[in-house]
């Protein structure tokens, strides 16, 4: 009797709400559609160099729809960075793990392994994932609703304590390149002012729509800030010097500076908020669950139609597949209409 195709799975970067579900339903349609058998590799592409892998069956997938997080655990460690041939590492574990295509989830950073791989011959359909919608070629990426929900909420939350005490509250929210979840959960919740690494922003002006606000008698304000924001002059987002296989290096302080900056410039007593991993910890919308489960289905049906060095996206109501170097080219930016409605609403 003929083996049965083994697909093997992998979940890279930062975790996501929704990992899950994509997961469960690559696994469902496999199994009950195409009679495929699948293999989930530990910690991304560290799971693959070092054949921590384990059995994934509908059994084994069950029950994942609201679970945050991923089953399969996740890290950011790069096949071609360390000694050796990349792709000859990861056809060699596939090899030994009697695996015969991959469907990565993940970044810019796993997929731009996954169209190298690709290039290279291995059969690969790519997932495309982060909290910061700030991938191409996808309208969409599951866990960007979910982290706009969250960090709307807390908006919500911070309004009246803000109200209570007179206060400008910062809120910093994630987006490293893209300030998508600052312009929707700022939309959402009626922010004053949104700052996006898209649009440096000017300090005097952000102060004259804070001062615009309370001279109309206003007592308190809301800054929505992503991780990425920094002033006209210069980049002062504060860095972390350790960077990631991949580069990266850790973001965030841009909060702490605008609490002191904005309470000197305008006299007004101020508070920030980072949100953090608050953003992409816990379960998935219901949005989010249903696009993952969609991005599964379509994924393992993808590797059914034989395709590779291709990613599923949704575009408009569909979800297609695309070349993966859509994704790789550049990163999906802010659309500065989103934008300019948010601005009507400053000061
Ligand atoms: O890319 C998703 C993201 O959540 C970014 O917004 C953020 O800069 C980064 O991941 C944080 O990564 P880590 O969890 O490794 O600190």
């Amino acid at each position: 009797m003929p083996r049965m195709t083994r697909i093997g799975i992998l979940t890279g970067g930062g975790d996501c709400p929704g990992l899950n579900a994509v997961i469960r339903g690559i696994v469902r349609k496999g199994v009950k559609v195409h009679g495929y058998e699948f293999t989930g590799f530990r910690y991304g592409w560290a799971g693959v160099l070092e054949d921590n892998a384990i059995e994934l069956d509908i059994e084994r997938t069950s029950g994942l729809l609201p679970r945050g997080g991923t089953i399969l655990g996740t890290s950011r460690t790069n096949p071609y960075k360390g000694e050796g041939d990349g792709t000859a590492l990861v056809r060699a574990s596939m090899e030994r793990n009697g695996v015969d295509a991959l469907i990565p989830i993940g970044g810019d950073d796993t997929l731009g392994v996954a169209r190298r791989l690709a290039a290279d011959g291995v059969p690969v359909v790519g997932v495309p994932k982060t909290i910061d919608n700030d991938i191409a070629g996808t309208d969409y990426t599951f866990g960007f609703d979910t982290a706009v929900q969250v960090a709307t909420d807390a908006i919500d939350r911070l309004h009246t304590t803000a109200e209570s005490h007179n206060r400008v509250l910062v809120v910093e929210v994630m987006g490293r390149h893209a300030g998508w979840i600052a312009a929707h959960a700022g939309m959402a919740g009626g922010a004053d002012a949104i700052l996006v690494p898209e649009k440096p922003f000017d300090l005097d002006e952000v102060c004259a729509h804070l001062r615009a606000r309370h001279e109309r008698g206003r007592s308190f304000s809301i800054v929505v800030a992503s991780e990425g924001a920094h002033p006209k002059a210069g980049d002062l987002t504060l860095k972390n010097e350790e960077v990631d296989e991949f580069g990266h290096v850790r973001l965030g302080g841009i909060a702490a500076w605008l609490e002191k900056e904005i309470e000197g410039r305008t006299g007004y007593e101020t508070r920030m908020v980072v949100l953090g991993h608050v953003q992409r910890g816990g379960t998935p919308t219901a949005y989010d669950r249903v696009l993952a489960t969609r991005y599964g289905v379509a994924a393992v049906d993808a590797v059914a139609r034989g395709e590779s060095g291709v990613m599923v996206a949704l575009r408009g109501t569909e979800v297609i597949t695309v070349d993966i170097l859509e994704a790789l080219e550049n990163n999906k930016l802010l659309d500065p209409r989103l934008y300019e409605t948010a601005e009507v609403f400053f000061g």
